[in-house]
């Protein structure tokens, strides 16, 4: 029976993050630091041909203003006769992109530099650009995820007795995490040492050796504490270099902070995407064909895709289906991964046809997903490690009340509104990546556990604490967790969901093989009442070593610590996936049911009722999870209704960067969220029987919206967001 896992844990670091001990990156002191402001071009294509820094030299405090004619060297110079690339910051004349980063200001205080970065004036030979997908759709190369149809869809289709064809938009998204992006750089001879709000601290550390051209193991980078990132971490970002460029060129740290404004620029967003589906089924339901052809934008430098219809290809069984993904170059910067990508807007497209396909047959569009239900992977065979989609369907409905719905549009009202109910399914992976971590357990009952993770806001300081204090032995409080410093154990990006998995699996692994240490140190005591025993056999608790089967044969860990001169035993370990996930095929899943209520006269639509039953594995901290499971709704929602950065084609830019004009929900926007989990059993997927769940919780939603909206009103749109003028 466990002791913490599966159980309900508050954050351990809760308190430092309400006191303000919790140190976000710009929050470090630097003696003698001074600061950077970006200075960013204004059109999107062409050279610079004058930059005049004349007036900002001078201001006050200004110590330099770096641009491209004197910036330090960052990366390799492009070999002759080379296409023009961006991949480091003012290493040219060229601009790629509006908002492109053209000078950084350092200055003695923020303001002093902030201020003098206005009186940077630049000049352009500006070129024709192209910032819509639309326009160049023609020019779309086909995604490398890309896999070879399955079946004769074509074929398929033509023979099917129910076609639906639609097509569906998503416009750009931006990540706005509340703690905007940051560095701090400070050199010690060859050595540097970065502050960066990052999700990766070894990939920002292998990004800077080539950038900078310094060894790896002469960066250190630091991220305890991140507020909020989302995937617009994930990637190193332009900046973190062009911190440590300047702070080696002036011989001084250097502190340089976005502003709101600026977290629009240059580090990714979700890209626009355009998906034609086309889904064909007998009169009974049972799909015949499903074609998605799936378009996103990338930037001119740089062949970012999401991926959008990876996970689709897993969800149906359907002998005949195509989705290819195309991505297509436009003059703005490199889209990357947010919160769920790809398959929060694959599954927008996806899960309204197949609402639009039971309308077609008049079957409920809960019924088609189960005559349709995938027993198996359709894409490998394989069966699944695990897979309780079914059980969610089922309560899910149960709770919402599902079988009470008319599904005549526009059947239902609450007084003068009308009421819809809509229902999606979602799908995440069940990934885990390589990861290690070390534990170093203390003869006076307390350990250290570190691994070079990040916790962006999911609770990973809690769960890994749980996680070593459950196999350890311990208390919660005996038990320290420290992440985000490349002095640590390497472990992935936290991303993908994955880091539960992974880096869990590893703290556990850390944590057996120290028990395994203290059985070999014990047993070497001719009378242990522990001899004879494997490894597997004991376990640790409250100090003592025992043998699970008979708690009386038991030894007291410090007693042979001391009497065999141990102070202390630090173990590395490195987990891998297990060789046995290969037989089968893992993924999350999980069901949502949404109610609208939407007044006919104002298009205006209230989220009134979410229930969201997701399929995860096994849930370690139930607090945590339904937290995570929760903001997935209420990001849902934003996406579905509210959420769209808009570009002015003319100029190429963002025009609505602030969080005034880039609407995200308030308070007032969300209702009732009900999260339940149906646990999973499943020790092939990994020891912990964990499952992808931060951005699972996401990925149905803008489609249960949508079809929401549809049974409300009896209009379909398929542009997001769906906002009141749409419906009107
Ligand atoms: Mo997430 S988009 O993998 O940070």
């Amino acid at each position: 029976m466990a002791r913490y896992l599966g159980k309900e844990t508050t954050r351990v670091d809760g308190i430092a993050k309400v006191t303000g001990k919790a140190k976000y990156t710009a929050e470090f002191q630097i003696p003698h630091v001074a600061y950077g402001f970006i200075v960013l071009s204004t059109v999107a294509k062409g050279r610079i041909t004058t930059i005049d820094t004349r007036e900002a030299e001078q201001a006050a405090g200004v110590l330099r203003v770096f641009t491209h004619l004197n910036a330090g060297r960052l990366g390799k110079a492009p070999a002759a006769g080379a296409p023009p690339q961006w991949s480091w910051p003012l290493q040219s004349d060229r601009v790629f992109f509006s908002g492109q980063p053209i000078a950084l200001v350092v200055a003695e205080t923020y303001e002093q530099a902030r201020y003098a970065a206005r009186l940077v004036k630049a000049s352009y030979q500006a070129e024709s650009h192209v910032t819509d997908l639309e326009a160049v759709l023609d020019k779309a190369q086909p995604a490398p995820q890309n896999t070879p149809a399955r079946g004769d869809p074509s074929r398929a289709l033509q023979s099917a007795a129910i076609k639906v064809e639609a097509e569906y938009h998503i416009p750009i998204n931006h990540h706005n995490p509340i703690e905007p992006h940051a560095a701090i750089a400070f050199w010690e001879g060859d050595q540097v040492t970065i502050f960066d709000k990052t999700q990766n601290v070894y990939g920002v550390q292998n990004h800077l050796a080539e950038g900078l051209g310094v060894s790896a193991e002469k960066i250190r980078v630091i991220s305890p504490f991140v507020g909020g990132a989302f995937g617009s971490s994930l990637k190193p970002n332009y900046y973190p270099s062009l911190t440590a460029m300047a702070a080696r060129e002036l011989k001084r740290p250097v502190k340089v902070v976005f502003t709101r404004a600026q977290m629009f620029t240059g580090h990714g967003y979700r890209p626009q995407t355009i998906q034609k589906v086309t889904l064909g089924a007998d009169r009974s339901g049972k799909l015949q064909a499903m074609l998605q052809q799936a378009f996103h934008n990338t930037s001119s430098f740089e062949p970012f895709s999401d991926n959008t219809t990876g996970f689709l290809k897993q969800v149906y069984a359907c002998p005949n289906l195509d989705m290819p993904l195309k991505v297509a170059a436009t003059d703005l910067s490199t889209p990357t991964w947010m919160r769920a990508p790809g398959a929060v807007s694959g599954m927008f497209a996806l899960e309204s046809a197949m609402d639009e396909l039971a309308y077609a047959l008049k079957i409920d569009p809960l019924q088609l997903r189960l005559i349709n239900y995938a027993e198996v992977d359709p894409v490998s065979g394989k069966p699944f490690s695990s897979k309780a989609l079914r059980e969610c369907y089922r309560l899910g409905a149960e709770k919402f009340g599902w079988k009470n719905r008319n599904p005549e549009p526009r059947s239902m009202r609450d007084g003068k509104l009308l009421v819809g109910w809509g229902m999606a399914s979602s799908v995440w992976g069940a990934m885990q990546m390589p990861a290690s971590a070390r534990v170093t357990f203390r003869a006076d009952g307390t350990a250290s556990v570190e691994s070079a993770t990040s916790d962006i806001g999911p609770g990973t300081y809690t769960v890994m604490t749980m996680i070593a204090a459950e196999f350890l032995g311990l208390q919660l409080d005996q038990v320290k967790f420290e992440l985000g410093d490349t002095r640590q154990p390497q472990a992935p990006a936290q991303g993908g969901s994955w880091t539960t998995s992974s880096v869990g699996s590893a703290v556990r692994g850390a944590a057996l093989t120290i028990t395994a240490k203290l059985l070999e140190l014990a047993s070497r005591d001719a009378v242990s009442p522990l001899r004879g025993l494997a490894a597997d056999e004991v376990e640790m608790l409250d100090g003592r070593l025992r043998a699970k089967n008979d708690s009386s044969r038991a030894a007291d860990i410090a007693d042979v610590m001391r009497r065999t001169g141990t102070n202390e035993i630090t173990e590395v370990y490195n987990s891998t996936p297990s060789p046995e996930r290969e037989n089968y095929a893992s993924l999350a899943h999980g069901a949502q049911f949404v109610e609208v209520k939407i007044d006919p006269d104002l298009g205006t639509i209230r989220v009134t009722r979410v229930i969201e039953i997701t399929a995860c594995g096994k849930i370690l901290n139930p607090l945590a999870s339904h937290s995570q499971e929760i903001g997935g709704v209420v990001w849902g929602i934003g996406m579905a209704l509210e959420e769209a950065t808009e570009v002015d084609h003319r100029s190429g830019r963002f025009m609505n960067a602030n969080l005034q004009h880039y609407h995200v929900p308030v308070n007032a926007d969300i209702h009732s969220i009900e999260t339940i989990f149906v646990e999973e059993d499943d020790l092939i997927v990994n020891p912990l029987g964990v499952k992808g769940m931060g951005e699972l919780g996401m990925v149905g939603i803008p489609a249960a919206i949508a079809n929401a909206v549809y049974h409300a009103t009896g209009k379909r749109i398929r542009h997001l967001p769906i906002t009141p003028e749409k419906l009107l």
